[in-house]
């Protein structure tokens, strides 16, 4: 038997990705899988080979499970907080798919649940593990770069009804904001390349003239922040263009540019043009292209060590207090402080 347990919350598209992942792991097995329809969760732990794992109908059975340490919340973004809090509470370390909530009242409540149970979290901000993500980091820590001072990374996915999610993406109170839906992995993007605290966010939103996908929120942001140590960033995020997946990646400082897969800098006297580097981009809204096993692994190591992630649940909080900041902004007019 594996050292570590595995509980997962919801049966769609991303729960297979971890059943995978967690299977893959030497040190863990997937051991419960709760639907509201008990045989739902039955036939996906089937479909994905993962044979100790039980079915559950309700939530509160799994968690009482002592044979189950960590939980997967993969479920609709409105019930991510208090299947979160619930889980927190049971003791279990949390893997926490994005938005881990849709305002700030919920994020306070998820924040103080995981605070006063001392559990291990980490959010699903699984670029982070991507290839392209990093090699940036290792030229940003190199100081090819240099210090940024002006950094763009955008979403541009078109989520429309041939995407799993779509029909309750799109009512407010479920998908939440263009940001927080999906454009937060470029907010988080943004913060992981800056290394700076986030001050400042202005932002604006708005509908294409025929909202043709009947987002009942603004579908198209754009958010601009400032930051602790200078560097202004941007942030465009579109769930509703007409174009294949685009995740940009602009990052400018005063030793070199990195363009997605492109670099220039200083420090390679004679170079003359762009350099391009063989890598993964990021340019996929398949959940089978994204690095999930490796986010995994780096949770599973944090746990079995004893140490905290570097996307842990307080790390998220501030992604998505620009998200909340963007909203707000668009909202009123006005430019937002943070922390909010
Ligand atoms: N990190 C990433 O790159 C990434 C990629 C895609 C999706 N996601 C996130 O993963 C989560 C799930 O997305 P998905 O694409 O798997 O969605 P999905 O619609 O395929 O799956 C949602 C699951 O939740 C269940 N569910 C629906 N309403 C429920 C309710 N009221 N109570 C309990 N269960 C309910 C559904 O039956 C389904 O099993 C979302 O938070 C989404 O934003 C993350």
């Amino acid at each position: 038997m594996k050292e570590l347990g595995v509980g997962i919350i919801g049966t769609g598209w991303v729960s297979g990705e971890y059943i995978r992942a967690f299977e893959l792991n030497p040190h863990t097995e997937v051991r419960g899988m709760v639907s509201r329809d008990r045989a739902r969760a039955q036939a996906k732990a089937e479909a994905f080979h993962a044979t100790h794992c039980r079915a559950y109908g309700r939530l509160e059975e799994m968690l009482a499970d002592s044979s189950i340490q960590i939980v997967v919340i993969c479920t609709p973004h409105h019930l991510h907080v208090a299947q979160g809090v619930a889980a927190a509470q049971a003791g279990k370390h949390l893997v926490l798919e994005k938005p881990i909530a849709l305002d700030i009242e919920g994020l306070r409540k998820l924040q103080a649940a995981v605070r006063a149970a001392k559990v291990k979290t980490v959010v699903s901000f699984v670029l982070r593990w991507n290839p392209l993500f990093e090699m940036i980091k290792t030229f940003l820590a190199d100081g090819l770069l240099g210090n940024l001072f002006l950094a763009e990374v955008d979403y541009f996915h078109g989520i429309g009804p041939w995407y799993g999610q779509y029909e309750w993406n799109i009512k407010k109170e479920m998908g939440g904001s263009s940001l927080l839906t999906a454009g937060c992995h470029a907010v988080d993007g943004l913060r992981w390349f800056v290394s700076s605290k986030p001050v400042e966010v202005c932002a604006f939103g708005n509908f294409s003239r025929q909202n043709p996908l009947r987002y009942e929120y603004e579908p198209n942001s754009l958010t601009m922040v400032k930051f602790e140590d200078g560097t202004i960033g941007k942030v465009a995020s579109s769930i509703e263009c007409v174009q294949p997946y685009i995740f940009n990646v602009e990052l400018f400082g005063d030793q070199g540019t990195v363009r997605n897969n492109q670099i220039f800098s200083k420090h390679w006297t004679g170079q003359k043009g762009w350099a391009t580097f063989p890598t993964v981009l990021p340019d996929s809204g398949d959940v089978t292209h994204h690095p999930f096993s490796d986010e995994v692994r780096h949770f599973v190591d944090c746990i079995l060590g004893n140490r905290e992630s570097h996307a842990n649940l307080e790390d998220a909080v501030v992604t998505h207090e620009i998200c909340f900041a963007s909203e707000l902004s668009a909202r009123e007019g006005r430019p937002v402080k943070l922390p909010l």
